[in-house]
């Protein structure tokens, strides 16, 4: 065993909403780690507070009860993607990527997108406007913006929730290629047990409202991942064991 310290800790996590009838709760005495470099995919029914989590990891939510604690000694740099692009229609693909840095007045803001631009594959795209683009360029596009500032931990909320089953399933090996080249700490929120699967080191399962962890599940497949992997016995075990944890 290895002893790395955890750059993410949440504990005893809960998050209540107010509402007409004592208050909704969304999550219950949700405690978990993140390692650094660590991919981990949430997935839990509808409702069972997998965007409340996410938020809440964000900082765009304070937590009834429990703490989120970071290693960091300030907060670290967070990027989100959402299960919509949410582009800027009146700005091309490259000005909505060098938006976020653009508010900070930074002039290597072109370089960068240029870079992060070759790294999702839209070369030759820098000029479209988002209009022109297919919801997986546009996705691509989202997960180049929420780079743009080095964030310390990738949140994706769905990020291909939008998608066909066949651009999905490109898209989630793009992804997985680029965390493994730009080494990220990555929490997904997705509801497909096997883009969980071939993506994560970490799978953990919510239960329904309130949500709580109910598997914390290793993933222990061999990287890098190849499509192939899908079929297996072992992928289809684990597959099994998720699918069980979920019902
Ligand atoms: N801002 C909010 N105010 C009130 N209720 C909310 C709010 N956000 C989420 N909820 C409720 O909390 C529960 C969990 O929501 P959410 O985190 O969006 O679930 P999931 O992403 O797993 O579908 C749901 O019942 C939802 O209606
Ligand atoms: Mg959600």
């Amino acid at each position: 065993m290895t002893s790395v310290s955890p750059i993410l800790t949440l504990r005893d996590i809960r998050v209540t909403f107010p509402d007409n009838n004592g208050g909704l709760r969304a999550l219950d005495g949700v405690s978990f780690e993140t390692f650094p470099r660590e991919f981990v995919a949430v997935i839990g029914p509808s409702g069972s507070g997998k965007t409340t989590l996410l938020r809440t990891v964000a900082g765009l939510l304070a937590p009834t009860n429990g703490e989120v604690r970071f290693a960091h000694p300030s907060r670290p740099r967070i990027g989100m993607v959402f299960q919509q692009s949410n582009l800027m229609p009146w700005r091309t693909v490259i000005q909505n990527i060098t938006l976020p840095l653009e508010m900070d007045g930074n002039s290597q803001a072109r370089a960068k997108a240029q870079e992060l631009i070759e790294l999702v594959g839209l070369q030759g795209f820098e000029d479209n406007w988002p209009r022109e683009l297919s919801g997986g360029m546009a996705q691509r596009v989202a997960i180049a913006r929420a780079l743009i500032h080095d964030p310390d931990l990738l949140l994706l909320d769905e990020p291909f929730g939008s998608l066909d089953a066949l651009t999905r399933e490109r898209m989630g090996a793009e992804l997985s290629r680029i965390w493994q080249a730009r080494q990220k700490t990555v929490i997904m929120v997705t509801h497909s047990i096997g883009e969980a699967l071939f993506l994560a080191d970490r799978v953990l399962v919510l239960s329904a409202r309130p949500g709580k962890i109910k598997l914390d599940l290793k993933v222990g497949l061999p990287r890098p991942r190849q499509d192939e992997m899908r079929y297996t016995t072992r992928f289809g075990k684990l597959a099994r064991q998720l699918k069980d944890a979920i019902e």
